[in-house]
């Protein structure tokens, strides 16, 4: 492995979202899994992300809430990281887009920018509400669709009909933040990032990932470019965001599309100014030349981080850091329909982890990653994948190896017996299988290596099966011992392959088996790694390590999440 700097970021949720299994799964969790995978193989990585705090829905959900905007935004980071914390995500740092080191860079970004002539400023028409003393963005303004008569149409788009609208099309629109009808169409002046000039650059800058990016990803961003790239208005008539350094623009701040990717940028200045004695945030974003960075997020955030934030970055002429391999992630459904805190549907990231252990998500999540299509979540596939793969497969195999063991010699690995063909041929087995597993990691591609990862479990069971150690034992205790010392040195082995997807079972599994040894992604050939502990190393009295979810459980907890309507 390489010791370039591994720069992993997910993208920046909402304050104001509430993270259910699908934003898990779309852009923190395989994040998370990629970064503690190249942690273990020895690579240098930085891992952050962070909470997405600018812009009108903030602004909304303080008003609604009866806050401050800044105490909310305090408010609901501390629970992003609480909930996140209890998924085990990895993160080297999780900081905020509204931070001063993020406002430092937005302004260095947006001055190179204007000074290279990438900004210029335009009068636009806007709707103003009178009574909320503030333009609104269309979403903002609600009323009835001309098109299909439904009274809760928002300015940009009929939720009913799926029409796209324009707000002045509506029937008695109103504000949706005071209800307000006494609304004017007014001119405001605000400033575009030229992305027309930019497009060439971008253009032969993309060329080069179609053999390497997704192909989902690709598209999106070929799409784009070839129905031509149109100026970005990167201002808004708004009090919460950056306000924009420049004279007449008072009561406007930056767009929070403009200043959230840069997010990424204050987030890691934001670490390296709390931990001075690390490395400089300018190692990651400077020197691009040191630094393979991979970004993940879900489909609908790919083309602002394919055109518009790498253009913005090749705008400034400055050297930053730009994406290497974007992972783009497809939906996860809540039984085919949508997630709604409002509605009490589908399960949230904080009602799941009161539910089950983390290590049963994060497993199932990546089982089933959104990788090429959408997948669809349900209890009974959810329990149905945790009794078999991790009780039935898994949880099994090692509680029936070290309970057999016990009673034959007690919590010591036993001495005794040479290899015989049969272990030969598992070794080579679990090197054939270990090299597409990891080799899958490294690609990033996750189904498949789950699947890979589950047939590593199964394996161990068929050598146990085979050589069914019980009978062994009564006639031959040396080739029983054997037996049971090579499968002992399987659970170790699956302990640390399966430490990106489910740590607390990894490390409790280690614990078991008493090992204590620095965590490493196991490179040696099965032959090293399955002679790895040797007899006479103690280990812990077995316990169990997972519970089977039962069907009775399965429909209390369809009913609860509103799956199946009662
Ligand atoms: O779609 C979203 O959830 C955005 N908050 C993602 C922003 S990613 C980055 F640009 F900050
Ligand atoms: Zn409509």
């Amino acid at each position: 492995m390489d010791k370039k700097k591994y720069l992993i970021t997910s993208a920046l949720p909402y304050i104001n979202g509430q993270p259910h299994l699908g934003h898990m799964v779309g852009c923190l969790l395989p994040a998370d899994v990629y970064a503690r995978f190249m942690r273990l193989s020895g690579a240098d990585v930085l891992y952050v992300c962070g909470t997405d705090e600018h812009g009108t829905t903030s602004e909304v959900g303080a008003l609604k809430a009866g806050m401050d905007v800044e105490d909310y935004c305090d408010k609901y980071h501390k629970i992003h990281q609480d909930i996140y914390k209890a998924f085990n995500l990895s993160f080297d740092y999780f900081g905020r887009t509204s931070s001063e080191q993020n406002k430092e860079i937005t302004y260095r970004i947006y001055k190179e920018l204007d000074k290279n002539g990438f900004i210029e400023e335009k009068t636009i028409k806007q709707i103003f509400s009178v009574d909320d003393n503030q333009f609104l963005a269309d979403r903002y303004i609600t009323g009835t669709c001309p098109y299909c008569g439904y009274d809760k149409a928002r300015g940009d788009q009929c939720e009913n009909c799926t029409k796209v609208l324009e707000p002045t099309e509506l029937i008695n629109a109103r504000s949706t933040i005071s209800g307000s009808t006494h609304l004017e169409v007014r001119e405001t002046k605000h400033l575009f990032l030229k992305l027309t000039a930019l497009q060439d650059d971008l253009a032969k800058w993309l060329a080069p990932k179609e053999f390497s990016w997704p192909d989902l990803v690709y598209s999106i961003a070929q799409k784009w470019l070839k129905e031509g790239l149109q100026p970005r208005c990167i201002t808004r008539d708004l009090k919460w965001g950056f306000p924009v350094p420049k004279e007449g623009y008072e009561n406007k701040v930056f767009y929070v599309w403009f200043d959230a990717p840069i997010g990424y940028i204050g987030i890691t200045k934001q670490w390296s100014d709390e931990k001075p004695t690390e490395r400089n945030w300018e190692d990651w974003w400077l020197h691009p030349e040191n630094v393979y960075y991979a970004e993940f997020m879900g489909k609908d955030n790919v083309p602002y981080h394919t055109i518009t934030f790498p253009a913005t970055l090749m705008g400034t002429g400055e050297n930053w850091t730009k994406v290497d391999y974007l992972k783009g992630m497809s939906y996860l459904t809540f039984n085919g329909g949508k997630f709604s805190k409002s509605e009490h549907r589908g399960i949230f990231a904080d009602d799941a982890i009161n539910e089950f252990p983390a290590d049963y998500w994060r497993y199932w999540l990546m089982a089933n990653a959104p990788e090429s299509s959408d997948s669809s979540f349900n209890f009974e596939n959810f329990a149905s994948t945790i009794n078999k793969d991790l009780n039935d497969v898994l949880g099994n195999f090692i509680n029936r190896v070290l309970k057999m063991t016990v009673s034959n010699f007690g919590q010591t690995i036993p001495q005794g017996g040479e290899d015989t063909p049969e272990e030969k041929s598992l070794y080579a087995k679990i090197d054939e299988l270990k090299a597409d597993y990891t080799s899958y990691m490294q690609k990033l591609e996750f189904r498949k290596a789950m699947t890979t990862l589950r047939e590593l479990w199964v394996e161990g069971n068929n050598y146990i099966a085979r050589n069914e150690p019980w009978k062994v034992l009564k006639t031959d205790k040396e080739k029983g011992a054997l037996i049971l010392r090579t499968a002992i040195n399987l659970i170790r082995l699956y302990a640390l392959l399966m430490a990106p997807i489910m740590p607390e079972t990894s490390q409790k599994i280690l614990k078991l088996i008493n090992v204590d040894e620095k965590m490493m992604w196991p490179e040696h050939c099965a032959c090293d790694e399955l002679t790895h502990l040797k007899a006479g190393h103690m280990f812990n009295p077995p316990e169990l390590l997972f519970t089977k979810i039962s069907p009775e459980r399965v429909q209390e907890l369809a009913i609860k999440y509103k799956e199946v309507e009662v």
